[in-house]
């Protein structure tokens, strides 16, 4: 392309003026303004294109938060934003909990970057790790015996600490994959910093690479809800499991996880995601050490306030199970669980209503935390566009109903993933919106009706 600074096209102009007329020359300069504009608009575009990776970190800046429980009426124009997984729905249930969890803190406390010298992670608070080992003993999702913790600024430190630990000795760059569709972050924290120590290489059922790899196995899985096990089964591989949704609230408690490495976090657990805790449970020691090395190059440790909150929030969920039949909703799970039981119900209805859209089907499982047989209801709603609809998400929102497209979980764009931990207001609001959306079809047929 013809790229020219002024003085240089008068340069030019001057040699080309006995060859061509004043017309030919004000052709050639409308033809490098206009090649100049598509330039522009090009790079433009890339940009937009960058920013649309990180569209919904801009959309939850302009979108007001929903407050108030129960009012459904808005005549269709507030902007329903469930893109995101924030857990807000929580907050009923810890409001109602009044000062149970109120943590008071003194100027002159915590002030040590040192929490536990003698762990193996010096910064760990030991409430907090007393406060895991006792929940995962409640609710029996997962062996802690014989494992170290590791607490993390959110269980996404956690997942890049991991990839470090798990690579750092790799002679050339480990492939990290996961079976699509896979949670939308992976490949983003991943490749953000084009690290020479491990590249995402995308679906994991796709993946056909020697050498050694990273599967990361999300079970529950973060879009779709179905339970999973590692599909590459190969020698040279290692697997992190994401049990963020591995909780009673979500899905049947089949079995204590007993894997090599598991990540959960508090987020998804108790709704706290602002805390920003998590934490990993690991077998091998000397990968715990590099996963607290990696923490203390980036962090110097976790946030001792956090920390000491999460370890209260989480003995009060512990606590409840206690006091109360598990059903019941004084407790935290007996809470969440009715609340996305009557969610899964309510959304279950509207979309059978839509004649549009689809959701996956789950097998019950027996479930040991509650003593029955369930149906999973995932945290998010993996729905289908029907209809010869191709773009689920610019459909939605051409009904003022945000949502994350499938491309970014590795598959078709006919796929929207839509978050069910919103609050009250927010989730009838939205399953009023979506019930009345219809099929072509569907309206032909109550019209003659
Ligand atoms: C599967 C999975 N892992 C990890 C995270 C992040 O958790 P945190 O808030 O602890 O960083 C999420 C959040 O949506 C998730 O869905």
């Amino acid at each position: 392309m013809l790229h020219l600074r002024s003085s240089q096209f008068s340069r030019v102009m001057v040699k080309l003026g006995p060859v061509f007329s004043v017309r030919h020359l004000l052709v050639l300069s409308l033809a490098i303004n206009v090649s100049l504009m598509l330039t522009v608009i090009r790079e433009r575009v890339k940009v937009e294109e960058i920013l649309n990776m990180f569209s919904t970190k801009l959309q939850l800046a302009t979108v007001s938060p929903s407050t108030g429980d129960g009012e459904t009426t808005d005549n269709g124009e507030a902007i329903i934003n469930l893109d995101h997984g924030d857990p807000t729905m929580y907050e009923k249930y810890w409001q109602r909990m009044g000062d149970k969890t109120t943590v008071v803190i003194s100027g002159w406390q915590f002030t040590s970057y040192f929490s536990d010298p003698k762990n193996l992670c010096w910064f760990l608070e030991p409430e907090l790790a007393e406060e895991v080992v006792r929940l995962h003993r409640v609710v029996g999702n997962a062996i802690t015996k014989d494992y170290h913790i590791v607490v993390g600024t959110g269980s996404s430190q956690l997942f890049q600490a991991a990839l470090y630990a798990l690579s750092s000795d790799a002679s050339e760059p480990m492939s990290v994959v996961s079976a699509a569709p896979y949670y939308s972050s992976y490949p983003v924290i991943t490749d953000c910093l084009k690290s020479g120590l491990y590249k995402w290489e995308g679906d994991a059922q796709a993946f056909d690479k020697s050498g050694p790899y990273i599967e990361l196995v999300t079970s529950p899985n973060n879009p779709d809800g179905f339970v999973r096990q590692s599909v590459v089964n190969r020698s040279g591989g290692i697997l992190v499991h994401d049990l963020a949704y591995y909780w009673p609230q979500y899905t049947p408690i089949t079995t204590p996880a007993d894997h090599d490495l598991m990540l959960f976090t508090v987020s998804k657990t108790t709704g706290h995601a602002g805390m920003r805790i998590g934490w990993a449970l690991v077998k091998d020691e000397i990968i715990a050490r590099k996963i607290v090395k990696y923490i203390e190059l980036s962090t110097i440790g976790v946030s001792k306030d956090s920390q000491l909150r999460a370890a209260k929030v989480l003995r009060a969920v512990s606590d409840s199970c206690g006091v109360a039949h598990p059903f019941k909703e004084e407790t935290f799970f007996g809470f969440s669980h009715h609340s996305m039981e009557s969610r899964w119900m309510l959304l279950r209805e509207a979309v059978n209503r839509s004649g549009i859209f689809s959701l996956p089907e789950f097998t019950p499982g027996f479930c040991n935390f509650w003593n029955r047989v369930f149906e999973p209801l995932p945290a998010f709603a993996w729905l289908k566009c029907g209809d010869g609809i191709e773009d689920c998400e610019s459909f939605l929102r051409g009904h003022k109903i945000w949502t994350r497209s499938g491309r970014y979980f590795g598959v078709s764009p006919s796929y929207v993933r839509i978050s069910m931990l919103d609050r009250d207001r927010t989730f009838n609001l939205f399953v009023k919106r979506l019930s009345r959306i219809r099929s072509q079809r569907r309206m032909r047929l109550e019209h003659v009706d």
